[in-house]
């Protein structure tokens, strides 16, 4: 069986696993692959399942931090699965990646920008160096994989952004998470528009509560924090339907009854009466001093 001796490039890349350079002298077919962020686990944990099935999908990179989850995601998935650990929130791992894209012989049939986080506390919980890394993960992330991968997206490809529900209206006590969201969101349904000429599509992806590790990060015992999860769903139902949005060249993609009913909600009501209604819903009093809570 022949092997392939890896280039100079590859074997002091950050990326060892991922896919050969085509050089030019192998051949010409261009593999078709999915580019996942945050796949190890949660929402994009299912993107990663959905996509796999699809057999004209030859290679998933499955982008996250830490390499030992996105290794078990391989073993467990299988070798479509090319583990590529690196931090989003850093955008020169991102000109990374697209050295490496530029080599390789691939089109890129989905970009999924999952990876995302959220800190429930108020704004001083957080310092300057936080706030702004969750910026730029949730909105630099998504933006910078964007324009990164879109020359290797030919007609007929997909990107996925997720935002969430908490993209409808602004949310204190969440204020930083749902403001990345609402960027996330408007952001995408324009791209959509501007991308028809390449037939490529962009949808946002709009989840409630999910069943995920994303409280692990998010819950940091501020005073005043998010408490109430109403109408937590399942991952995979919202990545299921997602996937089908995108497949349909739908813009908007909402799972639910309960955040469809959120959606209609907050265009109908004013933005001030949406807030106090959240704050009503988390038992959250914006007058009262912390000690008092
Ligand atoms: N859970 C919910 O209730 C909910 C609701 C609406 C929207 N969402 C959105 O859904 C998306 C997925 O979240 P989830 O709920 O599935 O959370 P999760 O289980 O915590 O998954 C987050 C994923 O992102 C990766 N990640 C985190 N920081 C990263 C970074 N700097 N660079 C690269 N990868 C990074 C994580 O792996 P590493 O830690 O190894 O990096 C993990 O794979 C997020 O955008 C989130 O905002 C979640």
């Amino acid at each position: 069986m022949l092997t392939r001796q890896k280039t100079l490039h590859e074997m002091h890349s950050p990326f060892g696993d991922i896919p050969p350079v085509n050089t030019g002298r192998e051949e010409s077919y261009m593999k078709k692959i999915a580019v996942i962020t945050g796949a190890s686990t949660g929402l994009g944990r299912e993107f990663v399942r959905i996509i796999r099935d699809k057999r004209e999908i030859d290679e998933i990179w499955a982008i996250a931090r830490h390499r030992d989850k996105l290794d078990r995601l391989r073993r467990q998935m299988g070798a479509k699965i090319i583990p590529i650990p690196m931090d989003l929130s850093d955008p020169s791992r991102i000109e990374e990646l697209g050295h490496r894209l530029a080599q390789s012989g691939v089109e890129i049939c989905y970009l999924i920008n999952n990876a995302g986080y959220a800190k429930f506390c108020s704004y001083g919980d957080l310092n300057v160096s936080d706030s702004l890394n969750m910026i730029n993960l949730n909105i630099g992330g998504v933006v910078a994989m964007g324009l990164t991968c879109i020359p290797y997206m030919p007609v007929g490809s997909h990107i996925i952004n997720i935002a969430s529900q908490a993209a409808f209206q602004p949310l204190p006590y969440q204020n930083l998470y749902s403001s990345t969201k609402a960027f996330v969101r408007n952001y995408t349904r324009a791209l959509h528009v501007e991308l028809k000429d390449r037939g490529i599509s962009a949808t946002a992806v709009c989840p409630g509560w999910l069943k995920t590790d994303l409280y692990d990060r998010a819950e940091i015992g501020a005073a005043k924090a998010t408490s109430n999860f109403f109408g937590m769903t399942a991952p995979d139902r919202v990545a299921r339907k997602a996937v089908a949005d995108a497949d349909k060249g739908r813009d908007l993609s909402i799972y639910g009854l309960y955040v469809n009913f959120c959606h209609i909600g907050a265009k109908l009501l004013p933005q001030r009466t949406v807030m106090k209604i959240w704050l009503r819903q988390q038992r959250i009093d914006p007058y009262s001093r912390p000690s008092q809570q």
